[in-house]
């Protein structure tokens, strides 16, 4: 009786076994991710670096990364629909609520967990589909997911609790699927949370620390015919706070942090550098975060819309570099350390911004005559009462080659200016002075035309030397501002054109109140 009872049980249990598998609809065909017939090579990859944001949400950089000589379609025309990961199957429990977003916004459907229908029993899959990616719009989609538990706190919310490693892999360690929307192409890559895999050395080693040294520098650089540009003390002072800020916000959302704040080492001139420090394995945390960084940086210097102006036919560059280094507390020196510490390179050329001025044709290009203007203009009372002049300096410079390069003479200056009768009148003159005077002449201002909104300073005539340190200022009724008087897309800026006597040859230079500090 006994043995009859222990044999149904059994009997039972296959057939419940069998009930599951069906149930379940596993097939268990293919036996490894992604669990179905698909072509593993394709057009799209995910980065192997995984950020972390906080709030259980980690991110996946997409890249469109065609093998080389790959013409079939996964290669050159799928799409990208779907990503699916490999997850453990104790994830897929009941109440849990996922979220994610594609580049910052909620993604069309929430993901899900998923048995894999054509896997082996219980192989369970993490699905973000509905994604509308394509060759053209894939590249760096930042695609995120929050994870979370059921009312319960039952769930997985680390990546090392949700990804099945593939065999021999470390825990966190996940595989990541792309599919096409016919499910013909499934690229697959292995990408790793940014934390260490194993906890830092003990014993001895502990004494040492293994650091990344990592600096920014913001370098400018010019070519023939431009005056070169100074970072000043307040603007090194002010790139170095941001840079101490956002590497410190990097570090928060990366959910590590700093171990030497950044501060400013140099600042000469042509070359900001910000240098602060973290621990090898916290530096490779913030190192997915360098890209954005630099060009965050970058428009410290430059900041959207015109390009500030004296840095036109400039280049900014803005390096993040870093030495790996061992940094001996304890006796004992370790062996070089294999992280990725932070790492970025952004340039941007300047050019002049484009404008509708002169109104004659001549050749404008800064640079073409042996003069130019300085880029700041200054300040003083006016003679008349109630007045201020703005003056503007020029300086002698080795010019381009051309046609103009031999130009001898600064024959006179024009600024581009509101020409409507009340503004007119609002400019008392010109104070001029070459550099070989002390003493300022007076200068009626000479208007085109009506509707030129130009006006000039003529008849100077400087020789090289006379030029080099010359000023003209301009004489201003304090009841019309400098914006409202000159034109342009600068706020306390004006347009200065250069003239020789040919009027052919006319480089022009905007100049404002003072250098950008953000
Ligand atoms: C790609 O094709 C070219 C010419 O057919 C061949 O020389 C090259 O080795 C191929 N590269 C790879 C990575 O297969
Ligand atoms: C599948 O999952 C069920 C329920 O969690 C579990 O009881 C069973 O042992 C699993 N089977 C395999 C082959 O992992
Ligand atoms: C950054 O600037 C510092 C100081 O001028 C210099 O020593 C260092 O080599 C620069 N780094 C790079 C990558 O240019
Ligand atoms: C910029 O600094 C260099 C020295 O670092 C100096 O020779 C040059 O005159 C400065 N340029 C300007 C425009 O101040
Ligand atoms: C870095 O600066 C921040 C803000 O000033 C401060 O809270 C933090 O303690 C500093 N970190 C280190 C390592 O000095
Ligand atoms: C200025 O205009 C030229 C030609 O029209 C164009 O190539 C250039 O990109 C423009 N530059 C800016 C800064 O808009
Ligand atoms: C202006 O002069 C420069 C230097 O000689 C030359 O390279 C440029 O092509 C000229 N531009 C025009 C519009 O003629
Ligand atoms: C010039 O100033 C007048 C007011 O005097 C204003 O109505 C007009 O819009 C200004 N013109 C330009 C081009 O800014």
């Amino acid at each position: 009786m006994k043995l009859i009872i222990v044999m149904t049980f059994a009997l039972m249990g296959s057939v419940l076994g069998q009930d599951f598998l069906l149930r379940s609809g596993q097939s268990g065909q293919f036996p490894n991710f992604p669990y179905c017939l698909c072509k593993g090579t394709g057009a799209y990859k995910v980065d192997n670096t995984v950020t972390y944001k906080g709030d259980n949400t980690y991110c996946f950089k997409v890249r469109v990364s065609i093998p080389t000589n790959c013409s079939e379609y996964c290669c050159q025309q799928a799409d990208l629909k779907k990503l699916e990961i490999n997850v453990r199957p104790a994830c897929n429990v009941p109440g849990v609520v996922l979220t994610a977003t594609l580049n910052g916004a909620p993604t069309t459907v929430n993901p899900n967990f998923e048995l894999a229908p054509q896997g082996p029993l219980n192989s369970t899959i993490l699905k973000i589909t509905q994604l509308g990616l394509n060759l053209a719009t894939a590249d760096s989609a930042e695609i995120c997911v929050k994870l979370g538990t059921n009312r319960g706190g039952i769930g997985c919310t680390t990546l090392e609790q949700l990804c099945l490693p593939s065999v021999g892999a470390a825990p966190g360690v996940c595989s990541i699927a792309l599919f096409s929307s016919n499910n013909n192409c499934c690229p697959t890559s292995i990408v790793n949370n940014a934390v260490p895999p194993a906890a830092p050395p003990q014993g001895p080693i502990d004494n040492s620390l293994r650091l990344c040294t990592t600096c920014v520098n913001f370098t400018l650089s010019s070519g023939v015919g431009i005056v070169p540009y100074n970072f000043t003390q307040a603007q090194c002072a002010a790139y170095a706070k941001a840079v101490a800020a956002g590497f410190l916000n990097a570090a928060f959302q990366a959910g590590t942090d700093v171990f030497r704040n950044f501060t400013l080492n140099v600042c000469s001139g042509r070359v900001v550098s910000v240098c602060g420090k973290f621990e090898d394995y916290k530096g490779a945390l913030v190192a997915p975060y360098a890209d954005d960084l630099a060009s965050q940086f970058l428009a410290l210097v430059a900041p959207g819309g015109a390009p500030p102006p004296y840095l036109a036919g400039h280049t900014i560059t803005v390096t993040i570099s870093s030495e790996r280094s061992n940094e001996l507390i304890g006796r004992r020196l370790l062996q070089d350390s294999m992280y990725q510490c932070p790492l970025a390179e952004k340039s941007l050329p300047l050019t002049p911004a484009n404008i509708t001025f002169p109104k004659c044709i001549c050749n404008t290009t800064q640079g073409v005559l042996p003069f130019a203007t300085l880029p700041f203009y200054t300040t003083k009372p006016g003679v008349s009462k109630g007045s201020t002049q703005y003056c503007f300096t020029f300086t002698s410079i080795t010019p381009l080659s051309g046609p103009c390069a031999s130009v001898n003479i600064f024959a006179k200056v024009e600024f581009w200016a509101n020409d409507t009768a009340p503004l007119r009148r609002s400019l008392k003159g010109f104070y001029v002075r070459s550099s070989s005077e002390t003493a300022y002449t007076f200068l009626a201002a000479t208007w085109s035309s009506f509707g030129d909104q130009t006006v000039r300073a003529t008849g100077l005539d400087w020789n090289k030397q006379e030029a080099n340190g010359a000023e003209v200022c301009m004489e201003l009724d304090n009841s019309v501002s400098l914006d409202t008087f000159c034109l342009g897309p600068y706020s306390k800026g004006c347009y200065v054109n250069i003239f020789d006597k040919s009027k052919n040859c006319c480089p022009l230079y905007a100049t404002v109140d003072a250098p950008y500090v953000p």
